[in-house]
């Protein structure tokens, strides 16, 4: 397993930002979630400093669905960095972490009626809309608020990435945005503009998630500035802004490239300035929606061991006390992990081992041959590069208590999260009344 952030060998145990492995194990359980705080800091700052221009004002939005909790809410508000939601769920969490309503930008293929009005009502940043029928249900909830509403269009520009077909957001198919090549476009993008309380600010795409490939980016540049500069010519507009989405690939495992972000940012950059300049199109701001490569690579999972099995069929299982319901990317997209025994770095000796859950679910595993360290009951096994879509994700499948979440760094130890209890899994589960079940 690649050492990432601060992690360290002391003595043959793992430390994450100065706390080792066995002390996290000790005060917070397992499985627990773990996010190195200093590294995940650097991949903010890393973006902050690359994705800028002399030419345009940037913004950065985290896309709160990789990993969403009141304390990571706060860091991206210290930041400085903008947020986004997709739901009710993520709003109402943000925004009862007091983050300035401003910086909030709501996404959603089928927003509610309650989720818009709420946007209104707090006045957030932006509404990115979906699809031609959104502008007339938010010019309608502005005009009964009397509010105002700065919004985008999610624009499908026919882009097929290179990625695991459930997270690609730009085929044809999508489901995802109004496509580029529609004979409608133009009149869509003119309906929202002739709307008295939406201020139109511009196109907004994403063309998937874990993607590497740089050209994929700059060919979304491409489509996206030259699309802008047609639009704003035929309705006679300035278009003042440009949103390119997330979707930065990260390192997982040996099998993935080691992309540097920062050299990425400075490519999207050179290539938006080149084609803006091209096309002559003066753009005022162009905003990114970085996840994943914020928080993937800071965060892990610890798992303790409570034991192996050889199979008949010659399969070597190494079960742990956590499983496809604090990571069901393994069983959902065949993602890959790497994975260390973190108690015992030191070991030399090694075996090829499936590391599986404890759900009743044979598809429940977290790592299919992986070389491992020779490891036993109570031992610690540590995942990395969980901390996105890992947490987000979870589920209560066979009432499994999600895992608590603490942060780290210099030494000290921050609860964001603490573990479910059981009394949590029933807290809203009512009880038949007594006539029903007790018919004789
Ligand atoms: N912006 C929009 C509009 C998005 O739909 C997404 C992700 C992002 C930004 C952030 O993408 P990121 O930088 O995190 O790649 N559950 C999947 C990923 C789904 C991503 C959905 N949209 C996974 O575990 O790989």
């Amino acid at each position: 397993m690649k050492f990432l952030g601060t992690m360290k060998n002391v003595n043959g145990v793992l430390e994450i930002g100065g706390v080792s492995v066995n002390k996290l194990k000790k005060e917070f359980g397992t499985p627990l979630y773990i996010y190195d705080l200093e590294f995940m800091e650097k991949k903010i700052r890393d973006i902050k400093k690359t994705f800028k221009s002399e030419k345009f004002k940037t913004t950065i939005v985290y896309a709160s669905k990789a990993y969403l909790s009141k304390g990571m809410v706060q860091i991206i508000d210290r930041e400085e960095l903008h947020i986004d939601a997709v739901s009710g769920g993520e709003l109402y969490t943000i925004l009862s972490s007091g983050f300035p309503s401003k910086r909030i930008h709501m996404h959603g293929n089928n927003k509610s009626f309650e989720e818009l009005y709420t946007c209104v009502q707090n006045e957030i940043g932006s509404i990115i809309l979906d699809n031609r029928f959104e502008g007339e249900k938010v010019s309608q909830i502005c005009k009964k608020l009397n509010k105002k509403m700065d919004v985008m269009l999610r624009l499908n520009i026919g882009i097929d990435a290179h990625t695991h077909e459930y997270i690609k957001t730009s085929k044809h198919s999508s489901k995802f945005g109004e496509s580029i090549f529609d004979k409608e476009i133009q009149n869509i993008v003119k309906n929202i503009i002739d709307k008295e309380y939406l201020n139109f600010l511009g196109f907004h795409c994403h063309i998937g998630s874990q993607i590497f490939d740089e050209m994929a980016f700059c060919e979304a540049v491409k489509i996206m500035v030259r699309f802008t500069k047609e639009i704003s010519k035929k309705l006679d507009i300035t278009i003042p802004e440009i949103n390119i989405g997330g979707g930065f690939g990260v390192r997982y495992t040996a099998e993935d490239t080691d992309v540097d972000l920062k050299i990425i940012m400075k490519k999207i950059i050179a290539s938006l300035e080149e084609n803006c300049e091209k096309e002559n199109l003066i753009i005022q701001n162009v905003t990114i929606e970085p996840g994943r490569s914020i928080v993937a690579q800071a965060g892990s999972t610890l798992y303790t061991v409570g034991g192996d099995k050889k199979t008949y069929g010659g399969e070597k299982y190494i079960f742990v006390d956590g499983g496809m319901t604090d990571n069901i990317r393994p069983a959902l997209y065949s993602a890959k992990y790497e994975s260390v025994v973190a108690n015992k770095l030191n070991e030399t000796k090694k075996e090829i081992v499936t590391i599986a859950g404890k759900c009743c679910e044979s598809g429940d595993v977290i790592s299919k041959n992986t070389k491992l360290g020779k490891c036993t009951e109570e031992d610690l096994v540590l995942v990395s590069c969980t901390g996105a879509y890992g947490h987000s994700m979870s589920s209560n499948y066979n009432k499994a208590l999600k895992p608590a979440v603490v942060f780290v760094r210099d030494r000290d130890v921050y609860l964001i999260s603490k573990r479910e209890s059981y009394e949590d899994l029933v807290k809203n589960d009512c009880v038949l009344p007594k006539k029903i079940y007790n018919i004789d």
